[in-house]
């Protein structure tokens, strides 16, 4: 079986020194917010380029902090993308504000910025773009349409630890961003775990104080908060992972390339360019087919892994019914969702499995003909 992401080997890659940093931690008797995570917050906002960083208890956590900490809520509207994580919307319904869908563009998969615009009303108090699969949107119109029409760009970047756009790191574009170290995220711990980046010294103040139940001194709390705070022993593991993450983004890099080379002209399947200007760090390595169900059981057949991201937008989901939206009103996302897969890929994909599914891809009846 070749999986699509390779989390024992990622682990056997560094075990020496995760249990040995995992026994310092348990030996410190210090297992929250201690020096693990003070160090990570300092490391991480020095990597991605801000002034501050705060580890919280997951990605999603990490957004509801953050509209919560700019007092977004009922009776305000989030512009974000229908395709992405539930969590992106979650979070914005969770601090009781609503959810506005703006479709993607094609090419990306990423929120378009013209989209953005139209969405706007009197009650729009932010936008979140989502930087999906490791590709960072577009943030200079993003940042532009924001700045004239007075909101707030809070980056979700869960799934791009580390990705550039024109030169600088996502996390340190927007007001604030927010990162999520789930296992499989191209940087992950061995549980969950979340992180804040921003420039603005109230609201790291903020959310501060919120993650720790509204609180800055022991048993006095200014405000209603949260428990949300990431523990020593994955602070510990993410500093590991880090150093390596550079390393491990560019060896992602290096296979998704060998994959647009070798299937480039595959006449069941589309593989959508990296956008200029940007880096993407292919936290999943997507590909489009108007027949995907029956490629995707070839591939399982001869024993590869992949999955469908995702199968039904946000907008069109159960429990956003109520918001009203139907089918056809993000006609991309609509059209995406039948026809997107990821097929194996992260830094520990050996490349004789990775010519393995580019075998099996081309093996599949009708793979040959053009
Ligand atoms: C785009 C996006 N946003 C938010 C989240 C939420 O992160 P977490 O699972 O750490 O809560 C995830 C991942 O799960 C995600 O992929």
């Amino acid at each position: 079986m070749i999986e699509l992401v390779h989390l024992q080997r990622q682990f056997e890659s560094m075990k020496h020194e995760v249990l040995a940093r995992i026994a310092d931690v348990i030996d410190s008797g210090t297992y929250i917010l201690g020096p693990n995570v003070r160090q990570f917050e300092t490391e991480a906002a020095e990597k991605i380029g801000v002034k501050h960083a705060i580890g919280v208890g997951n990605g999603t956590d990490a957004l509801v902090l953050t509209l919560d900490a700019y007092g977004i809520g009922p009776g305000d509207e989030v512009i974000t993308t229908p395709y992405t994580f539930f969590a992106s919307a979650e979070a914005i319904s969770r601090v009781g504000a609503t959810p506005v869908f703006a479709d993607i563009r094609p090419e990306t998969y990423n929120i378009d910025p013209e989209k953005v615009e139209k969405a706007i009303t009197p009650r729009t108090k932010a936008i979140i773009p989502v930087h999906l699969f490791g590709q960072p949107a577009d943030m200079d119109d993003i940042m532009e349409i924001a700045e004239r029409r007075g909101l707030l760009v809070i980056e979700d970047a869960c799934q791009a630890f580390g990705a550039v756009y024109k030169g600088r790191r996502v996390g340190s574009i927007g007001h604030a961003a927010c990162f999520s170290f789930f296992p499989t995220k191209n940087l992950g711990t061995m549980g969950d775990g979340g992180l804040i980046t921003t420039n603005d010294d109230q609201l790291a103040e903020r959310i501060r104080q919120l993650r720790h139940h509204g609180s800055t001194r022991k048993y006095f709390h200014e405000r209603i908060g949260y428990n949300s705070r990431l523990d020593e022993i994955h602070a510990a593991v993410l500093r590991i992972g880090l150093a390596r993450i550079d390393a491990w983004n560019a060896q992602r890099a290096r296979l998704a390339f060998r994959y647009q080379e070798r299937l480039a002209d595959h006449p069941l399947l589309k593989i959508a360019a990296p956008a200029p200007d940007r880096s993407h760090i292919y936290h999943l390595f997507c590909l489009e087919s108007p027949e995907r169900d029956r490629v995707m059981q070839e591939l399982q057949k001869a024993g590869i892994q992949c999955a469908v991201y995702y199968p039904l937008p946000l907008h069109l989901q159960e429990a956003y019914r109520h918001l009203g939206y139907k089918r056809g009103d993000c006609p991309v996302s609509e059209k995406l969702s039948e026809t997107l897969f990821a097929i194996p890929l992260s830094p520990f994909l050996r490349e004789d499995e990775q010519d393995a599914v580019i075998d099996a891809l081309w093996n599949i009846e009708g793979g040959k003909a053009g």
